[in-house]
């Protein structure tokens, strides 16, 4: 089989890898790919947005199967049109990736699948935002007001604060910018994230992982893409988990198939424990980053086949999935002053050591390495369990040089240590 993959970030780079130990995976392509990503698949530069440039590139390198990682293409149709010039896609058609393009449309989903999450609002009128943020306020005790983007914004659209002028600048700066603002109730808890692959009614759930949002230790400074994340989560009951996929994810499966928008690709299930139990933070359309690093280095299945079978309509068929013992951890380094404006252009040495998966790199003329992007690379680390993991992850970063570039050191700590209960 040979697959196509779209997108040029340290997803990707993870799920090339995982395809490559695929036996019935015979060639890999990538569009538009990184420095690190052609090592293992041929490369092409695509517009991925345009349909017409994805389907024409799938044709012509003959894929069996076209794997779509961004939400850009998922949310402008892409898949639908892989899908209709008859080959197997990987993703969802636009109507079900608004579960993640269109906040307001996943909470009517969630209201009528009967699925709990935060209270919410839109306030699409400037002169209606003080009342809105009245309403939302945090009450006494809690910590915050939740307020995001209603529409893509590569998780940095998303702020949460107990300072109501912040909040205010920001829905006002998203206002103005012509963007509805959603404003949702705070939800107390770790999160969590669980990827499910899903087809139609069917739902095979991967590890659950857990993402670091914000951009500096101990969760301080402002959100992110994504600085790190790890895999399994050891403070997750195993109840909660069958939780999350029988009350949580088949059910909003199914209301999508209800609604003649069923869905095929990946279901990402972003989940806050609360004291109340699971309640959703968000669906995303596809998977994770950084959570995928971590969650595909433990993969055993492959991963080929099971993308093929969400693609092909035989997921039900598909069985159990097969995983490696032991953790992994991603953290991922960031380039000087991200998520700010990133400074780019600077040679990095230590980059095609194992375990170190690219985003934004790109390859000089001159064969030199250099960054092209805020997240520069994502490292990953496994062992026996998160410690050795977190370990393995921290001595490989040790190796790489980067000027001006950050990174977190406690990615997994709180849970290695044993610090997170719910
Ligand atoms: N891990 C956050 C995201 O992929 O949106």
């Amino acid at each position: 089989m040979r697959v196509l993959v779209i997108g040029s970030g340290a997803r990707e780079h993870a799920l090339l890898l995982a395809l490559s130990r695929d036996p019935q995976v015979t060639g890999l392509v990538v569009a538009p790919g990184n420095a690190g990503t052609g090592r293992l698949a041929e490369q092409h530069n695509v517009d991925i947005t345009s349909s017409a440039e994805v389907v024409a590139l799938a044709r012509k390198v003959e894929a069996d199967l076209v794997v779509i990682g961004p939400e850009v293409p998922l949310v402008l149709g892409v898949a639908d049109a892989v899908r209709a010039a008859g080959i197997a896609c990987f993703g969802p058609g636009k109507d079900a990736a608004r579960i993640e393009g269109s906040k307001a449309f996943a909470k009517e989903v969630m209201a009528a699948a009967g699925v709990r999450t935060a209270s919410s609002e839109i306030v699409d009128n400037p002169g209606h935002l003080d009342a809105a943020l009245d309403r939302f306020g945090p009450p006494a005790g809690d910590p915050a007001w939740v307020v995001k983007d209603d529409s893509l914004a590569a998780g940095k659209g998303v702020v949460v604060t107990s300072d109501r002028d912040a909040a205010r600048a920001h829905a006002a700066g998203l206002l103005e910018a012509g963007h509805p603002v959603l404003l949702e109730s705070f939800l107390d808890g770790p999160e969590v994230s669980l990827f499910c692959v899903v087809d139609g009614p069917t739902v095979v759930p991967l590890l659950a992982a857990q993402d670091f949002k914000r951009v500096g230790d101990g969760d301080a400074g402002p959100n992110t893409g994504g600085m790190g994340a790890y895999a399994p989560v050891p403070w997750l009951p195993d109840d909660v988990y069958r939780d999350i996929v029988s009350r949580i994810v088949e059910p909003v499966a199914a209301e999508l198939v209800k609604r003649g928008s069923p869905f095929s690709g990946l279901l990402y299930a972003g989940m806050a424990i609360t004291s109340n139990g699971p309640a959703v933070v968000e669906f995303n359309c596809r998977f994770g980053d950084p959570e995928t690093q971590a969650v595909l280095a433990l993969l055993n299945s492959p991963l080929g086949q099971l993308l093929y079978a969400a693609g092909t309509g035989t997921l039900a068929d598909f069985g159990p999935l097969q995983w490696r013992e032991g953790a992994a951890v991603t953290v991922v380094l960031a380039a000087e002053n991200y998520p700010g404006r990133p400074r780019v252009g600077d040679v990095i040495s230590g980059s095609e050591a194992d375990g170190v998966l690219h985003a934004g790199t790109a390859r000089r003329d001159d064969g030199a390495i250099v960054s092209s992007g805020g997240r520069v690379l994502s490292v990953v680390g496994t062992g026996p369990d998160l410690s050795a993991a977190r370990q393995r992850a921290y001595q490989i970063l040790d190796s790489i040089r980067l000027p001006g570039s950050h990174f977190r050191t406690d990615i997994g700590q709180r849970a290695a240590e044993g610090q997170i209960t719910v």
